[in-house]
């Protein structure tokens, strides 16, 4: 099994350390553009492995793809970070064309690789990698919701001071404010979490989680790595493993949930050929709505890349 992670800044080392601390591989590979860092991040993280006793060799390289070749999964989280006052939906033009040179060299050497993105915006760069990439939907998907919903369910285990492996949770639509956080798919151990708090906290909850990655930003003056990392490196487990497990991942929608010719947060079944099966919730009207608000959110952005695209073309 050979992993790739592209970017080893904060989000894409941090992942590489998860994925070799679990050893989910024998080799992975980081890539990185500045001249160093890959390599120096990957002999520091293999110096840690007589430490915490793994196996895992990750392995640096500089802008280089060759020794990616074959990979079975590639996370790709280059791209600039937001800082201070920016949104995820600025960071589109950078980002995209980092994306799209990263996903060509990817799919040059590894064909039959899955693709996970994490640079944001993400519905969107997942979507930029999808038409790089020209595989499957099913191989390519973004992550967010696994984030999102750790975030929703961390507030929630300090809320109700419970242990947060107790909290089961669902969320859907895009990465960004309108995301969709669904109390009615969210237990404690089986009890639905209604019981256990009340309207106003929990509501309270629900908007904290929209806005989580602000909040770490303007702690930090950049975003966070910790959970992203880590959220990303589950979703690489589930397919390296083939755990056919279930998660909110941004996937490309083909008419579920009323949407198409979208990449959007829905349940999904993670295993070995990537995007399984998608979920279809059976929500409420009220729900709708908001997943329809959220898709309109992502709609947007996703016509500023179909345009720089168009006139790129021209
Ligand atoms: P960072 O700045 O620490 O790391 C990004 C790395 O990408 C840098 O080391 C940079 O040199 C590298 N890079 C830039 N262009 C490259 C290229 N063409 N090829 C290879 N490497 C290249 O940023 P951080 O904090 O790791 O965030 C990475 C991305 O992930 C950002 O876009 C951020 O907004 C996004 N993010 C997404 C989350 C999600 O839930 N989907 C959560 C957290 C961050
Ligand atoms: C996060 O949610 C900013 O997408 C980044 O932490």
């Amino acid at each position: 099994m050979k992993i790739t992670v592209v970017g080893a800044g904060n989000v894409g080392a941090t992942c590489a350390d998860v994925i070799a601390h679990k050893e989910l591989a024998n080799e992975v590979i980081l890539i990185d553009i500045k001249e160093g860092l890959a390599e120096g991040k990957s002999l520091d993280m293999w110096q840690t492995a007589p430490v915490n006793y793994y196996n895992t060799r990750v392995v640096g390289y500089t802008n280089q793809y060759e020794p990616t070749a074959g990979s079975d999964v590639v996370v790709i989280t280059s791209g600039l970070p937001r800082k201070p006052g920016m949104s995820r939906d600025d960071l589109i033009a950078t980002n995209a064309g980092i994306v799209r040179t990263v996903t060509e060299n990817i799919i040059k050497y590894s064909p039959d690789a899955k693709i996970i993105v994490v640079s944001n915006p993400l519905d969107v760069m997942t979507y930029c990698a999808y038409l790089t990439a020209q595989v499957d939907s099913s191989r390519v998907m973004g992550m967010a919701g696994i984030l999102d919903t750790a975030r929703y369910r961390a507030f929630l285990a300090s809320e109700l001071n419970v242990s947060p492996k107790d909290i089961q949770a669902m969320l859907l639509g895009g990465h960004g404010d309108t995301m969709v956080p669904l109390p009615r798919y969210t237990t404690v151990s089986g009890i639905p979490v209604t019981e256990l708090i009340d309207e106003e906290p929990l509501n309270a909850i629900v908007e904290r989680t929209k806005k989580g990655g602000g909040e770490l930003v303007n702690l930090m003056g950049t975003s966070a790595w910790y959970a992203p990392g880590a959220a990303a490196a589950q979703m690489v487990e589930a397919i390296v493993r083939d755990q056919k497990r279930i998660f909110p991942v941004c996937t490309w929608l083909t008419g579920q949930y009323g949407l198409s010719d979208i990449y959007l947060g829905v349940p999904v079944v993670l295993g070995k050929n990537g995007i399984e099966k998608i979920i279809e919730l059976k929500l409420n009207d009220a729900e709708m709505a908001l997943v329809n608000q959220s898709a309109k959110a992502v709609r947007e952005v996703m016509s500023v890349l179909d345009n720089m695209n168009a006139k790129a073309a021209e």
